[in-house]
């Protein structure tokens, strides 16, 4: 006991901090989000996420080398997709040579060992902004589960590695999966948004697609934020349907969720440092009121702490950099 015991021993400089830190984070841990719009030479900046963009396609090309060369090897990839071809069927979803499917052979392209992540999910094609087919009001869930499934067909023949259905959909995973097997799609990998909560942390990255609800809120699909051990039943569902890679989403505020799954499960899971926790940050160090690059390492080291595998974050170039 103390004299005998004194902790701060271990603290004393940061060559023995560094020998004993428990937690690291390498490129590896990444998974860099990107937003994609139709044109050329387009890169937008997202107002409510600073230093964060929209790139068409001869853009992200230059994005996924500079990526590459930073040791990131794996992107998530979300389209904005105009007005005029949203409709309640998630019918240019299934545009075989629609944005998405034109963005994955574009970065396999010219980066061919870069793993290419898609959002599956019916919000950006909605007319309506949700994630599901809506019919009087409810967003139908059966329904939509088999456009999903069509979806992450058109994902895997254009060359994505892993479908990764954000939508909440109950039995989604097992439909998708099916549905990959009997089209020969057998390695394609499926990271599920198991544990996705309605978060109002969403809010800036519903203004880089446009894809806010247009009535409504996504409550009778996402869950509800006072639930634990909900996440732990549909984590395991997912699971048990297929899934080969899970994800607790927001993030920061669900620091206990990511670590009871991770405690619970045996496959790599992945934490979503989602839209609003990047622009707190960025908002807050714009004021001057927090240190950016200290405030963004610590949110990067607590996930990884908290059990994370995979961090899909939109720091993730600038914590590469800083980490170098
Ligand atoms: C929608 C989707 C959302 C995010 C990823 N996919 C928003 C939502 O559910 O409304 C949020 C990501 C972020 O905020 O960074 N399928």
């Amino acid at each position: 006991m103390y004299p005998l015991i004194r902790n701060r021993r271990l603290r004393t400089n940061e060559s023995i901090r560094s020998l004993v830190r428990e937690t690291t984070i390498t490129p590896n841990d990444f998974l860099v989000p990107l937003f994609v719009v139709e044109g050329k030479g387009i890169q937008q900046e997202i107002a409510s996420m600073p230093n964060y963009y929209r790139f068409s396609l001869d853009l992200l090309e230059k994005e996924i080398k500079l990526l590459w060369t930073l040791g990131l090897k794996a992107v998530l990839l979300f389209v904005k997709v105009p007005d005029n071809l949203k409709d309640n069927a998630g019918t240019e979803a299934l545009n075989p040579d629609g944005l998405m499917q034109r963005a994955i052979k574009t970065v396999k392209n010219v980066c061919p060992d870069m793993l290419v992540f898609t959002d599956v999910a019916l919000d950006p094609y909605s007319a309506y902004g949700h994630d599901g087919i809506v019919e009087n009001g409810i967003i139908l869930n059966d329904e939509t589960a088999e456009v999903l499934a069509e979806m992450s067909i058109a994902h895997a023949q254009a060359g994505a590695d892993f479908v990764a259905p954000s939508d909440m959909m109950d039995g989604r995973i097992g439909t998708i999966r099916e549905a990959l097997e009997d089209e020969g799609f057998i390695d394609t990998g499926i990271m599920s948004y198991s544990a996705k909560y309605a978060s109002a942390f969403y809010g800036p990255f519903r203004d880089a697609l446009d894809s806010a609800p247009g009535f409504g809120d996504k409550k009778t699909y996402q869950m509800d934020y006072a639930n634990r051990f909900e996440a732990i039943r549909e984590t395991e569902m997912d699971i048990n349907e297929g899934a080969d890679i899970v994800m607790v989403k927001p993030g920061m505020p669900y620091l206990d969720i990511l670590r009871e799954v991770k405690n619970e499960f045996d496959v790599p899971v992945a934490v979503y440092q989602v839209s609003g926790e990047y622009a707190m940050i960025k908002a807050a160090a714009e004021k001057g009121w927090l240190n950016h690059d200290e405030t963004m390492l610590e949110s990067t080291i607590a996930f990884k702490r908290a059990g994370a595998d995979i961090i899909a974050s939109y720091f993730a170039k600038d914590i590469v950099k800083l980490i170098s």
